[in-house]
C-alpha cells in the first residue's frame, strides 16, 4: 500500500530512458466486480498496486471472497455463496464500486450498493445503469443512501444507450451474461477496457460479441454451473502511459514507454505528433521524442477513441508552456477544469469559460504548492512540476496513489526529482 499525502517535484533538465507501464486501473475493477459472477479461484496478473484496488479488494471481502496479493499477482475466492451489498464506507471512496451491481443481480437476483462517491468532478448520475437494467427486468428502490436493486428473472432484451457510458456498459454485460435469451447493447462504450472485461467474460463461460465495437451481443449463460472462475492478465494502463509522454512533451527528451500499447492510444499520439513530439511504436511499447518547444492545437475530449478526458489535464499541462494558443473542450464531466486553478498558481495563463479551457503558452512554470483534486488532475500538476523553475510540492497526493504505482519512482528512472512525503 502506498502511503503518502505530498509528492514533492524539482525541476529539471529532459528526460531519458525507458518506464514500464503498469496493468490498467480501469480494466483490474472491473475484471475484480466480474468475478462475482461465479464461484472458484481466480487468478489476475500487471494488477497495480494501487488503492482503488485495495479499495475493491476491501469490498469483495464484504462480498465473502478471500483476495490476497503476491507481487502484480492477485488471487481472488470467491465462494459458493456472496452477500450482495457494497457497504458505504467502501463506496463512498470510489465510485468504480456501482460496477458490482451487474454481477451481485446475475448470481444473486439482488443488490445493494450504497450511492456512489468518487472523484470531485461534477454531478456524476447513474440514470443509464438503471434504466438499462430495468430493461433486464430489474426493479430499484432508493432509501437511506442505499439503491436496492432487485429481480425475479433477468431477461435479455435491446438496450439503447443514451451516451456510450462505460460503467453502464460494464453493469449490464456482466448483467446480461446471466439473462435468459439475448441481449443487445447498443450505442456501447467502446474503451479497451470493456474489450478486456469481454475477454474474462467469455473464458468465464459466457458468450459475447462484438467486443472493441458499439454494438454488444450477449447470448445468456441462465445456469450458475455454465460460468466458472478463470485466469487474465490485465492490459496496460492507457492513462498512465500518456501521463509519462506528455511528461516528455513538457519536459524535453527521449523515452521509451515500455509496455504501452499504440493502438489503445492512436488518437492522443496523433495529438502529440501535431504539437511537435516524434512518436514511433513497436510490440515493446511506445517511443517518444521532444526536442523542441511545442506548438500548441485544440482538442476535446470525447469517447473513445476520442481524446480520452483523463488524458486531458496532460494535455492542458503541455499547452501551459507550448508556444501560441489552444483551446480544450471537456464534452464528458462538467467539473473537469478545477486542476486549472492550480497551473495558473503556477504561472499558467488558462481561462476556462463553461467546459472550454483556452490556454495562452507561458515560458516556462514556476513550480508552487498545488493540489492534487482527483488521480489525473494530481498527476498532471506532478508533470507539470517537472519543468518548472523550483519546487513543487503536491498536497492532497494520495488521490495519485488511487491510479498510479509508484509515480515517483517511475518518474525518477527517467530522470526526475520526485519524492514522497
Ligand atoms: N453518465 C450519466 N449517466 C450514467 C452514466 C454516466 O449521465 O448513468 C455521464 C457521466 O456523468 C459522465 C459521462 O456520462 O458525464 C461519462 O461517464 P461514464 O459512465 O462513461 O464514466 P465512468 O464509467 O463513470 C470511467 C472511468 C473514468 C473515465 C470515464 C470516461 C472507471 C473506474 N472510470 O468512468 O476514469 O474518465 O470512464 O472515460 O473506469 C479515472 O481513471 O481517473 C477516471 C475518472
Amino acid at each position: 500500500m502506498q502511503s503518502f499525502t505530498h509528492i514533492t517535484v524539482e525541476g529539471g533538465g529532459p528526460l531519458e530512458g525507458t518506464v514500464p507501464v503498469g496493468g490498467a486501473k480501469n480494466s483490474v475493477l472491473k475484471l475484480m466486480a466480474a468475478t462475482l459472477l461465479a464461484e472458484g479461484r481466480y487468478v489476475l496478473s500487471n494488477v497495480p498496486r494501487i488503492t482503488d484496488v485495495d479499495l475493491m479488494s476491501e469490498l469483495l471481502r464484504a462480498t465473502g471472497c478471500t483476495v490476497a496479493r503476491d507481487g502484480l499477482l492477485l488471487t481472488i475466492d470467491v465462494p459458493s455463496e456472496i452477500e450482495p451489498v457494497a457497504p458505504y464506507e467502501i463506496v463512498e471512496q470510489f465510485r468504480a464500486s456501482i460496477v458490482v451491481m451487474g454481477p451481485m443481480l446475475a448470481r444473486c437476483g439482488e443488490a445493494r450498493v450504497a450511492l456512489p462517491g468518487g472523484d470531485d468532478f461534477g454531478p456524476r448520475p447513474i440514470d443509464m445503469h438503471v434504466r438499462g437494467l430495468q430493461e433486464l427486468g430489474v426493479e430499484f428502490e432508493t432509501a437511506h443512501g442505499y439503491i436496492h436493486a432487485r429481480t425475479g428473472n433477468l431477461q435479455g432484451a435491446r438496450v439503447l444507450l443514451e451516451f456510450p457510458s462505460v460503467g453502464a456498459t460494464e453493469n449490464l454485460l456482466m448483467a446480461a451474461v446471466r439473462a435468459k435469451g439475448i441481449t443487445v447493447i447498443d450505442n456501447a462504450a467502446r474503451e479497451p477496457e470493456i474489450a478486456d472485461l469481454c475477454e474474462l467474460l467469455n473464458k468465464m463461460g459466457a458468450r459475447i460479441v462484438g467486443a472493441g465495437s458499439s454494438t454488444l451481443t450477449i447470448d445468456g449463460v441462465d445456469s450458475t454451473d455454465a460460468l466458472h472462475a478463470a485466469t487474465h492478465t490485465v492490459i496496460p494502463d492507457r492513462i498512465e502511459a500518456a501521463t509519462y509522454l506528455c511528461a516528455v512533451g513538457i519536459s524535453g527528451g527521449e523515452i521509451t514507454v515500455a509496455g504501452a500499447r499504440h493502438e489503445h492510444m492512436t488518437m492522443l499520439c496523433q495529438k502529440l505528433g501535431e504539437m511537435g513530439m516524434r512518436i514511433s511504436h513497436d510490440r515493446e511499447g511506445i517511443w517518444a521524442l521532444a526536442n523542441r518547444r511545442m506548438m500548441s492545437t485544440d482538442c476535446q475530449s470525447l469517447p473513445y477513441p476520442g481524446i480520452a478526458t483523463d488524458f486531458k489535464p496532460f494535455l492542458v499541462t503541455m499547452l501551459a508552456s507550448s508556444d501560441g494558443v489552444g483551446i480544450v473542450t471537456e464534452n464528458l464531466f462538467s467539473g473537469r477544469f478545477r486542476y486549472v486553478d492550480e497551473l495558473r498558481r503556477m504561472g499558467a495563463d488558462i481561462r476556462t469559460d463553461s467546459h472550454h479551457a483556452i490556454i495562452r503558452g507561458v515560458g516556462k512554470l514556476s513550480g508552487a504548492p498545488v493540489r492534487a483534486h482527483d488521480i489525473r488532475a494530481g498527476a498532471a500538476l506532478v508533470i507539470a512540476g517537472l519543468a518548472a523553475e523550483g519546487e513543487t510540492v503536491v498536497s492532497d497526493a494520495e488521490h495519485i496513489a488511487r491510479g498510479y504505482d509508484d509515480i515517483a519512482g517511475k518518474l525518477n528512472g527517467i530522470g526526475g526529482k520526485v519524492s514522497y512525503r
